[in-house]
């Protein structure tokens, strides 16, 4: 079985007492030790979608359609490491008590396995280490201790919230690379949430790109992010600097996503596309395949 699958999910969260969908039709899959990137800008959903499988809706917020079909089990990371971890409780004993919900292991041997898994996400003197308190480390360090946490439940899917974010360039890439022997070691799957195409083209290889609460293209990462074909995903390319492209002005995707209670049964991106057509406006653009991996919902198909 897929290790994660989701199938059409629409979420709808309350605003001013009315409904207001802000997820629609998503769809995407897992497999075991495969990496999906999810990327787009700040508000388009990306949150909601990891919340939305993991079960973990926040209050206001409902799934009104579709199915999350996971084969194994699901753990999270956030942005915020402080928001999983307890302020009060060593990491150690922190991290050997999930161990020890799990799997029924004696205290001893779920502090051995806690202070394995500190070894294993980087953290240097485990042992030592192990005695600490969140406070006492550094973002970086804490991160670790967060995905160590989740491993604990030995999921098959680790679902990541711009993991990297709060840190810098040096800290992302190792915490990154991390994911990558997670996923290649005990044949993780991971869902990477960011914000930033750079993090994405790092780790993922497989793409799925989101904007105003739908997925605009997906497929394979050589695809999408080096032969995009839908416009929004072709926009975010170009205005992040990147190592392997030459150094040029960076251009910033006019205007922002629209609000949910504007969203529109038409192309969503309209207003901000470089390649907008009458045609636009009368069109409501399903994501359709353009081959047997690659996905987009533009009606052009500009960009080949
Ligand atoms: N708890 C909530 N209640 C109401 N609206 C929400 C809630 N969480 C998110 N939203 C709205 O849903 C949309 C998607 O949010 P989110 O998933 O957090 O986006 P992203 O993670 O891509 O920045 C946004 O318009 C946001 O304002
Ligand atoms: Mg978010």
């Amino acid at each position: 079985m897929t290790p994660l699958e989701v199938d059409g999910l629409r979420v709808a969260v309350r605003r001013r007492g009315k409904a207001l969908t802000v997820l629609d039709d998503v769809s995407f899959a897992v497999g075991a030790g495969q990496c999906l990137g999810i990327v787009g800008e700040s508000g388009c959903g990306k949150s909601l979608t990891l919340r939305a499988a993991m079960g973990l809706l926040p209050p206001g917020a409902v799934r009104t359609a579709g199915e999350v079909r996971a084969g194994s089990g699901l753990a999270m990371v956030f942005q915020d490491s402080h928001a999983s971890l307890d302020p009060t409780m060593r990491i150690g004993s922190f991290v050997a008590d999930v161990v020890r919900r799990r799997q029924g292991a004696s205290r001893a041997a779920a502090r051995r396995q806690a202070v394995e898994l500190l070894a294993a996400v980087g953290v240097p003197d485990p042992g030592l280490r192990s005695r600490a308190y969140p406070h006492e480390l550094s973002g970086g360090m804490r991160q670790r201790v967060a995905i160590a946490l989740a491993l604990a439940t030995d999921p098959g899917v680790l679902l990541c919230d711009e993991p990297t974010t709060a840190l810098d360039v040096t800290l992302q890439a190792e915490i990154l690379r991390l994911l990558d022997t997670a996923r290649e070691e005990r044949g993780l799957g991971v869902v990477l949430v960011s914000h930033d195409v750079a993090v994405i083209r790092q780790v993922a290889d497989v793409v799925a790109v989101m904007y105003a609460g739908q997925i605009v293209e997906a497929g394979p990462a050589s695809e999408v992010l080096d032969r995009p074909r839908h416009p929004y995903t072709r926009a975010l390319i170009d205005a992040v600097p990147t190592l392997d492209r030459p150094p040029g002005p960076f251009r910033p995707i006019p205007g922002a996503p629209p609000d949910p209670a504007a969203y529109s049964p038409a192309c969503r991106f309209l207003a901000r596309c470089a390649h907008r057509a009458p045609a636009c406006q009368e069109v409501v653009p399903g994501i359709h395949a353009l081959d047997e991996r690659h996905r987009s919902a533009c009606v052009h198909q500009e960009g080949t």
